[in-house]
C-alpha cells in the first residue's frame, strides 16, 4: 500500500513537471511568430507532442495501479509478465498463465506456466529447469498489494497465496461500493438475437437464443457497454408470397377488419398447403412477392398487418421473460441490399452460377454465400450481408453478436470470412462472434416436441411452467404462510426463473434435456436453490434487525474484520466473481456464473453452518449478540447472488 502511494506520489510529481514545461513551451510559441521562425514552431509542437504521450502514459499507469475491484487472475498474470519480461527478456511474448488453484493446499492461484517456458527457452538454446524457471520468476516479482505468498511445488508450479490485507480491502470496498463493476474500455457492442421468424412459430430454439442474448447484454451492460439488443425478424421473403395471397383470398375486406387472423400458425399452414398443391395459386403467391418488393402498396399493408399479429405474439413472450429488444427485421436492409449487391458485383467477387450470383469464401470448405438468386431476389445471406453492413458503418460497432443455434455456425462463418475478404470487417478493429448453442432436447432425448408430434408453442411452455412452479409451492404449503401478492411473485420468479437458469445454467454448446421436474428441484444447482438460499441469507438482516445503512456506517467507520478460515473462505470466493466475469467475457459461456453462484452458495452455507452472526436467546428468542463483521460478510454474499441473478435474467423474491 505505502509503496504504491509513493509510486503514485512520485508519477503525480512528474506529471506536474511535465505540465508547467509544456506551460513554458506554450509561452515560447506564442512569442515565436510562424513567419519569422515556422521550423522554431515545429520544434515545438513535436517536443509538445511528445510531452503530450507521456503524460497520457504517466496517467495511465497511475489508473493502472489497480483500484477499484477487476479480475485477480488478470492482475496476476499482470504481475507475473512483469517478471517474465525481466527474467526472460527473450521470452517476454510468452502467454503466461494462472488459474483458480484446484486445492486450497495449493494457494488460492497457480500458475502453471514455468514447464511450458522452460520449453520453449530450451528449443532458444537457454537450458533451465522448470523448477528453476519457478524460481526465477518468484525472484523476479515485482513489490505488489495482492500477493502473500509465493512457492514452487512438484515439477515447478507455482502457488500463489493473496494477501489478506488485500483481501480484506477488497470486500470493504464492496461493503461501501456495492458490486461495482470492474473498468473497462467501454464498447458499442450490437447483439442480435431471439430473431424468430414472421408468421412461423417461435420455437424452443428461438427461446434459447432469448434467454442466451438477454443474458450477455445484461452482462455486457453491466460492465459499462453501449449495448444495442436487436431482433433481427425473418420479416421478408418468399414465404410472404404465399401468405400475401392467402389473405387477399380469405379475408378481402381485411382493411376495414383490423384483426382477422386468430392463429397465426394455422394460417401459415393453410397457405402452404394451398402453394404446395394449387398451382395457380404458386402463381399469384409469386406474383405477390414481387409487388412486395416493389413497394406496392396494397401488398404492403397486407404485409404490415401479418407483421403486426406476429409481433404481438412475439412481444408477449418477451414481457412475460421481461427481456427488451429492439426490432430490425430483415426487411430495413432492403434498400441497402441493392447497393451493397452493386459494390460487390464491382469488386468482382461474385460469381455467376446456374442463375445465381454467389460468393465463394477464402477459407477452404466452407459453402458459397448466395447473394442473388436466379429470380432476382435476395436471401438471408444477403440481408445478412447488409445487415453487417449497417452495424459496421451506421451503428459504428466494435462489436457484433449473434445468438442462434449452432446448426447456423457454417453461415456465419462463411458471411464473416466473405466480409473480411470484400474490406467490409477490419479484424484488428471489430470484434465478433457467433454464440451458437445445441438443441433442446425431451426429457426422451429427443428434440422437444408435443406428445402428437408438433412444436411446442412457447406460451404454452410458460404456462405450464406457471403451473408446476405453483404446485410445487403448494406442496410445500407456502400458500399458507405467504400473502396472495407474495405468492404471485414467488410464482412467477421460480417459474421463469427456472427456465432461464436450466438453459443458462447447460454448456450453451450442448444439446440440454428440458425437464420441469428437474429444473423445480430445490436441491444442487437449480434456480429454486439459488432463489431459496437468497432469501434465507437477506432474512438473516432482518432476523438481526439490522438495516443495509447500519451495515455500511459499520464498515465506514470500522471497517471489516476477516479472520476465521470459514470467513476467509468466503471472502476469497467472492473475489473470484470478477475472474468468472473476465472468462465470460473472452469466451461468452454464460454457464461458468451459474457454477461460480452455486459455489457461492454453497461455501456461504458451510460459513454460516459454522460462525455465528447472530445469536439468540434460547428462552425468549431475543436477540442477544450480532456480529456485524460477519453480518457484512452476508451482505455482501447476497448482493454478490443479487448481481449474478441480475446478469442471468433471473428475479429474486424477498419470500419463497
Ligand atoms: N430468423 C433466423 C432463424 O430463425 C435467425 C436470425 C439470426 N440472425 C441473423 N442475423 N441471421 O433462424
Amino acid at each position: 500500500m505505502e509503496d504504491l502511494q509513493r509510486r503514485a506520489e512520485s508519477a503525480e510529481n512528474e506529471i506536474k513537471q511535465l505540465m508547467s514545461r509544456i506551460e513554458e513551451l506554450r509561452k515560447q510559441t506564442t512569442t515565436v511568430t510562424p513567419a519569422n521562425d515556422s521550423e522554431e514552431m515545429e520544434k515545438l509542437k513535436v517536443e509538445n507532442d511528445k510531452l503530450k504521450y507521456r503524460i497520457n502514459i504517466m496517467k495511465r499507469a497511475l489508473t493502472e495501479t489497480v483500484e477499484g475491484q477487476f479480475s485477480i487472475i488478470g492482475e496476476l498474470k499482470n504481475i507475473f509478465k512483469k517478471s517474465l519480461i525481466k527474467s526472460y527478456p527473450e521470452s517476454s511474448d510468452f502467454n503466461i498463465e494462472v488459474v483458480i488453484s484446484s486445492q486450497p493446499k495449493y494457494g488460492d492461484y497457480q500458475c502453471n506456466s514455468a514447464m511450458a517456458l522452460s520449453k520453449i527457452l530450451k528449443e532458444s538454446g537457454t537450458k533451465v529447469s522448470p523448477v528453476e524457471v519457478a524460481k526465477t520468476l518468484i525472484g523476479n516479482i515485482p513489490a505488489n498489494e495482492i500477493i502473500e505468498l509465493l512457492s514452487t511445488a512438484g515439477p515447478g508450479f507455482i502457488n500463489i497465496t493473496l494477501s489478506q490485507k488485500f483481501v480484506v480491502r477488497q470486500i470493504a470496498n464492496m461493503c461501501l461500493e456495492g458490486v461495482s463493476p470492474p473498468k473497462v474500455d467501454k464498447k458499442k457492442v450490437v447483439i442480435d438475437f431471439s430473431s424468430p421468424n414472421i408468421a412461423k412459430e417461435m420455437h424452443v430454439g428461438h427461446l434459447r437464443s432469448t434467454i442466451i442474448g438477454d443474458s450477455l447484454a445484461r452482462l455486457l451492460e453491466y460492465l459499462g457497454h453501449d449495448v444495442v439488443r436487436l431482433n433481427h425478424v425473418g420479416d421478408w421473403g418468399t414465404q410472404f408470397g404465399m401468405l400475401l395471397a392467402h389473405l387477399n383470398d380469405k379475408y378481402p375486406d381485411y382493411l376495414n377488419n383490423p384483426l382477422p387472423i386468430g392463429d397465426l400458425q394455422a394460417f401459415y399452414k393453410e397457405s402452404k398447403k394451398r402453394f404446395d398443391e394449387d398451382a395457380e395459386f404458386k402463381k399469384r403467391a409469386y406474383a405477390a412477392v414481387v409487388e412486395l418488393q416493389a413497394h406496392d402498396p396494397d401488398q404492403t399493408k397486407r404485409w404490415q398487418l401479418i407483421c403486426d399479429t406476429s409481433r404481438k405474439e412475439f412481444q408477449k413472450i418477451y414481457d412475460r421473460l421481461d427481456i427488451k429488444l429492439t426490432e430490425r427485421g430483415e426487411s430495413f436492409y432492403q434498400d441497402s441490399m441493392k447497393r451493397i449487391v452493386e459494390d460487390l458485383k464491382q469488386k468482382n467477387l461474385l460469381v455467376y452460377e446456374e442463375g445465381r450470383y454467389v460468393m465463394f469464401p477464402q477459407k477452404e470448405g466452407l459453402n458459397p454465400l448466395t447473394v442473388v438468386k436466379s429470380d432476382g431476389g435476395y436471401t438471408y445471406d444477403t440481408s445478412d450481408i447488409a445487415a453487417l453492413c449497417h452495424r459496421l458503418e451506421v451503428e459504428k460497432a466494435d462489436w457484433i453478436i449473434y445468438v442462434t443455434d449452432l446448426g447456423q455456425s457454417s453461415h456465419f462463418e462463411s458471411l464473416f470470412d466473405c466480409m473480411e475478404h470484400a474490406g467490409y470487417i477490419d479484424k484488428n478493429r471489430v470484434r465478433i462472434d457467433h454464440v451458437g448453442f445445441g438443441v433442446v432436447l425431451g426429457e426422451n432425448k429427443k428434440r422437444l416436441k408435443t406428445r402428437s408430434g408438433d412444436t411446442i408453442r412457447l406460451v404454452d411452455l410458460l404456462d405450464e411452467g406457471i403451473k408446476k412452479s405453483m404446485d410445487k409451492l403448494i406442496e410445500k404449503n407456502r400458500d399458507s404462510v405467504m400473502s396472495p401478492e407474495e405468492l404471485e411473485q414467488a410464482k412467477t420468479s421460480v417459474a421463469y426463473g427456472c427456465i432461464k437458469y436450466a438453459d443458462l445454467s447447460n454448456n450453451r454448446k450442448g444439446d440440454y434435456i428440458f425437464s420441469f421436474d428437474k429444473m423445480l428441484e430445490d436441491k444442487g444447482n437449480t434456480a429454486v436453490y439459488l432463489l431459496y438460499m437468497y432469501t434465507r441469507i437477506r432474512s438473516i438482516a432482518r432476523l438481526a434487525n439490522v438495516e443495509p445503512k447500519q451495515l455500511l456506517n459499520y464498515a465506514k467507520n470500522k471497517g471489516i474484520k476477516i479472520e476465521d478460515p470459514k470467513e476467509i473462505k468466503l471472502a476469497k470466493e467472492i473475489l473470484k466473481f470478477y475472474d468468472v466475469i473476465q472468462k465470460i467475457t473472452d469466451d461468452l459461456l454464460l454457464h461458468s456464473l451459474c457454477e461460480y453462484l452455486y459455489n457461492i452458495s454453497t461455501v456461504f452455507s458451510d460459513f454460516y453452518d459454522s460462525c455465528y452472526c447472530v445469536e439468540k436467546d434460547r428462552n425468549t428468542g431475543e436477540v442477544i449478540k450480532v456480529n456485524m463483521d460477519r453480518m457484512l460478510l452476508c451482505e455482501v454474499t447476497a448482493n454478490i447472488l443479487a448481481k449474478c441473478f441480475d446478469i442471468l435474467g433471473l428475479k429474486p423474491v424477498n419470500r419463497m
